[in-house]
């Protein structure tokens, strides 16, 4: 059955167009009030068909030449999202999602490799700390937003981000391009080598392919994860320039930055504008098995019905915190606080952003097979985002492909350039779902 567009939120599909975003975290302080409330502000929240015409409209200007490469458009959209906690006090008490149910502090500090003294005191809640006290987020985008506090939602924190230069993160590379297009919603891609189209189900909940136990009212929503996750840029290049040195020097002794840059685009997974390596591998790669390090890419370019299409999610992220300055870069010392507000929406926690943190970027030996070509060396963790114990000296490394040959590998220390700070596990549920949520 086709999707309805008026039923879905439209972060989750076809998303919302963004220049800042900002996160307000709440708690219910009076569940029976909040729920009239709620009721009300439906109206307010911008769905799929709503984004979508958003879209159309920054196209149509586009191509009548009205809007420039550096204009924006006037437009407000908003979404909101519940935490377990949240739809426990709306007597919603199982999603059927277990990872959602205990909470990302306890998934990820408390039973992962997040660590416990990085992760940001709003995350982790008052009192109890297993129990995160945000109980629902509303995502507000190029907020004009007043809002009269009302006694049946408390006001935590917000969490600000602003889209960069060149759409880049703050490493540098163009971000949050590369996304699984939606069977029944997306028009199949022209383009050779986009990444395969998955089932509906994968990420909307109800829909073809989803194979969970989910509740009735659930249908049409999808379980979105939020992530705070600090970067440090500065300390990163200085390891960078560091490690690869002795490749990237020349034999009069100078840094060759073409190949620097080859070889942090391996770390990364992607050239800077996003090309895949892929798509268009460094000339020694053609050769060879292709020089990735990108954990959380399990596909491989070609559409085909038995693709295993289970573990995709979409990403919506946005960073957080000023450029780097050159003068920080220098110093190789972070001054100023910044990274990416990660965001990721899927049906399935534990297939989704879960298993692309736990299963593909904090083990060493995934992608499984890629040690036959060699020796028997494994991949080692995902150098961005890959995670170990404090102290796991044994478990802290990546096998990259040298650039003189890249059937040789040269085993590199990682630095703990990426930190996650803190976050939670939010329902955003469909419009039939929220006034059930209301009753
Ligand atoms: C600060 C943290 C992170 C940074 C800087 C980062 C950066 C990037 C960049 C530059 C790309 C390639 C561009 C694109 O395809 O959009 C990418 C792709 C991707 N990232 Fe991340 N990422 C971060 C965190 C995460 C996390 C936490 C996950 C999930 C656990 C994740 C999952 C993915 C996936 C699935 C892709 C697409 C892979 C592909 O289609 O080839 N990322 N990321």
């Amino acid at each position: 059955m086709a999707l309805d567009q008026k039923n879905i939120q439209g972060d989750i599909w076809p998303r919302l167009p963004k220049k800042s975003e900002i996160f307000l975290f709440c708690e219910i302080t009076n569940s029976a009030k909040f729920k009239e409330k709620l009721s009300g502000f439906s109206k307010h929240l911008t769905s799929a068909h709503d984004a979508q015409q958003i879209l159309s409209e920054i196209s149509r200007r586009k191509t009548n030449g009205e809007l420039g490469p550096d204009d924006i458009i006037d437009a407000m959209a908003v979404n909101l999202a519940c935490s377990a906690k949240g739809l426990k006090k709306l007597e919603k008490e199982d999603q059927g999602d277990d990872v959602f149910r205990k909470g990302m502090y306890n998934d990820m500090v408390v039973e992962g490799l997040d660590r416990e003294a990085e992760w940001h005191g709003e995350f982790k809640g008052r009192v109890v700390t297993e129990e995160a006290v945000q109980d629902f987020v509303i995502k507000v985008l190029n907020p004009t937003f007043k809002n009269a506090p009302d006694r049946s939602v408390k006001y935590m924190f917000a969490q600000t981000g602003v889209v960069l230069q060149h759409e880049c993160e703050h490493f540098g590379w163009a971000d949050v391009v590369s996304q699984p297009l939606i069977k029944g919603l997306d028009k199949p891609s022209s383009e050779k080598l986009a990444p395969p189209p998955v089932k509906p189900g994968i990420m909307i909940v109800g829909a073809e392919a989803d194979t969970a136990n989910h509740p009735a009212w659930a249908k049409d929503g999808s379980f979105m994860v939020f992530r705070r996750s600090k970067q440090l840029v500065p300390e990163s290049i200085q390891w960078v320039t560091e490690t690869f040195k002795p490749q990237a020097t020349n034999e009069k002794g100078e840094l060759m930055m073409g190949a620097l840059s080859c070889l942090s685009s391996r770390l990364m997974g992607r050239w800077r504008d996003v090309v895949s390596l892929e798509q268009k591998p460094h000339a020694y790669d053609v050769m060879n098995d292709v020089a990735t390090l990108m954990k959380s890419n399990d596909f491989d370019f070609k559409d085909n019905d038995d693709l295993d299409d289970t573990h995709a999610i979409v990403r919506r992220g946005i960073p957080y915190g000023p450029q780097t300055q050159r003068t920080e870069t220098l110093s190789g010392i972070s001054m100023h606080d910044r990274g990416l507000l990660f965001v990721s929406y899927q049906s399935n926690l534990r297939h989704g952003f879960r298993y692309m943190q736990k299963e593909w970027s904090n083990k060493f030996s995934h992608p499984a097979g890629k040690d036959k070509n060699y020796g028997g060396a494994q991949p080692g963790l995902d150098p961005i985002i890959g995670q170990w114990a404090e102290g796991d000296e044994e478990n802290n490394y990546a096998n990259v492909p040298r650039l003189d040959d890249p059937r040789k590998l040269e085993k590199i220390k990682l630095e703990r350039i990426v930190i996650a700070e803190g976050g939670e596990c939010f329902f955003t549920s469909s419009f039939s779902g929220i006034k059930d949520l209301c009753k």
